[in-house]
């Protein structure tokens, strides 16, 4: 079989380096894939992931069998819809059901109007509304831009003067594009965040080991937010019975809310959730597996990947048992020195040849500069280790982290502290 899988970060790295393991698998194509995935794919620099056409031609012309769409720009591009249309079965949602995630105010409608927990909000168009609604709001206060924002659109301000500033940041100097044209404003929530992928073909779920993120730059959640500088899974804050109250509270709703709305979601669908003393409640949805949590979340999968995604693209996943490893992974991010703002490229990269067998390297954000690698991107590698315990894959992921070297790279140091202290609880 021929594969091919749209994206070239961290994550198309994983899901990679997992479908590989079907021996039925011949050829992996990557579009664009990166430096570090072409010692395990066929890449395709040229091919970016916002070309629809082009991804839907090469796919024509390769006898691709199978394609798995993985970054959230094609998916809410329709590059689904498009591949379906050309006859190649895929793993992903269609461009309606990717609304979960491309747009903010339509998700936040849908909870509303099916009764799943999440904080309270408003939604403005014009920039007059939403400050004079903020002026005699509750701080600190929650900003999100409408749409797609790199994970970077939500802003948190602590005074009605920081608000002001981020609402004319969004609406009027619009940072985040058109993302910014609508926002939503939302309720201050608090407690331990869960990241829960979920495979669902509709109507059936297999939720998958749970994760968690640490989405600043610094230590001690400081700094601003990235799309990920870390992760561990399980998450030990998601017990058996707060996954119980998930699945009928919010899993099972939301799945139903999305066929009520002709729209059934087919995929990996990302629950970001809040444990609150309220009870769980969703921060955000993404229609797509995360970055990096699926780097923590596929070496513990025990069943093929690939069956699990044919078993969705066919609606017959309630006949699959999706079975998981016992143990721990935990996945470090080296990034580009300056990240999330503005960082040097082309820095080689020295990964020592002898890492441990435990230890997998997922490369983010690098190319081939001949026969050398250097970053091209902001997140460049994900060291991942899987171990017994928490504290051992931490030390596996930090001293293979420790010896790989690019000039001006920087980790955080805390990745996985805070699982650590609710592990004690
Ligand atoms: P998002 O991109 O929606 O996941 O938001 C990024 C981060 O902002 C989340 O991981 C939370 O840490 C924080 N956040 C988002 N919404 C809220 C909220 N309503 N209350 C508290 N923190 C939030
Ligand atoms: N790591 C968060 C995300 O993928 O959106």
């Amino acid at each position: 079989m021929n594969l091919l899988v749209v994206g070239g970060g961290g994550r198309e790295h994983a899901l990679i380096k997992k479908l590989k393991e079907n021996p039925e698998v011949e050829t992996i194509y990557a579009l664009p894939g990166n430096g570090g995935i072409a010692a395990d794919a066929v890449c395709m620099p040229e091919i970016g992931t916002k070309d629809i056409s082009g991804i839907v031609s090469f796919a024509k012309t390769h006898d691709i069998d199978f394609a798995v769409v993985a970054p959230d720009d094609p998916l809410a591009l329709g590059c689904v819809d498009r591949l379906h249309e050309a006859g190649i079965p895929c793993f992903g949602p269609d461009a309606k059901a990717a609304r979960i995630e491309s747009s903010k105010v339509f998700s936040k409608g849908l909870m509303k109007k099916y009764g799943i927990p999440t904080a309270d909000y408003q939604v403005f168009e014009a920039p007059e509304a939403a400050l004079s609604y903020l002026r005699s709001a509750k701080y600190p206060i929650v900003i999100k831009a409408d749409g797609l924002a790199l994970g970077k659109g939500v802003l948190i301000p602590q005074s009605f003067a920081e608000a002001e500033a981020a609402i004319k940041a969004i609406m009027e100097d619009k940072v985040f594009g058109e993302s910014g044209a609508q926002v939503v404003v939302e309720e201050f929530l608090t407690g331990p965040e869960v990241s829960v992928l979920a495979f669902t073909d509709g109507t059936a779920i297999r939720p998958m080991v749970s994760s968690m993120d640490h989405k600043r730059a610094g230590d001690g959640d400081t700094g601003l937010n990235t799309g990920g500088m870390g992760t561990i899974a399980p998450n030990p804050y998601y017990t058996r019975d707060i996954a119980a109250v998930c699945m009928d509270t919010i899993f099972l709703p939301t799945l139903a809310a999305m066929c009520a709305e002709g729209c059934p979601f087919k995929g990996c669908l990302y629950f970001g959730l809040m444990l609150t003393p309220d009870g769980p409640k969703v921060i955000e949805y993404n229609c797509r597996f995360g970055d990096p949590e699926t780097q923590v979340v596929l070496p513990l999968l025990k069943t093929d990947l690939l069956t699990i995604m044919r078993s969705v693209e066919n609606e017959t996943l309630d006949t699959l048992d999706v079975e998981w490893h016992d143990g721990v992974a935990a996945c470090v991010i080296l990034a580009s020195g300056g990240y999330p703002e503005h960082y040097e490229k082309g820095k080689t990269i020295f990964i020592p040849s002898n890492l441990p067998e435990d230890v997998t390297v997922y490369h983010a954000g690098d190319k081939l500069q001949g026969q050398s690698l250097v970053t091209s991107g902001g997140r460049v590698l994900g060291v991942t280790a899987a171990a017994p315990t928490l504290k051992a894959a931490l030390n596996r992921a930090y001293a293979a982290a420790d010896s790989i070297y690019f000039e001006g790279a920087f980790m955080r140091h805390d990745i996985g502290q805070r699982a650590l202290r609710g592990e004690e609880q």
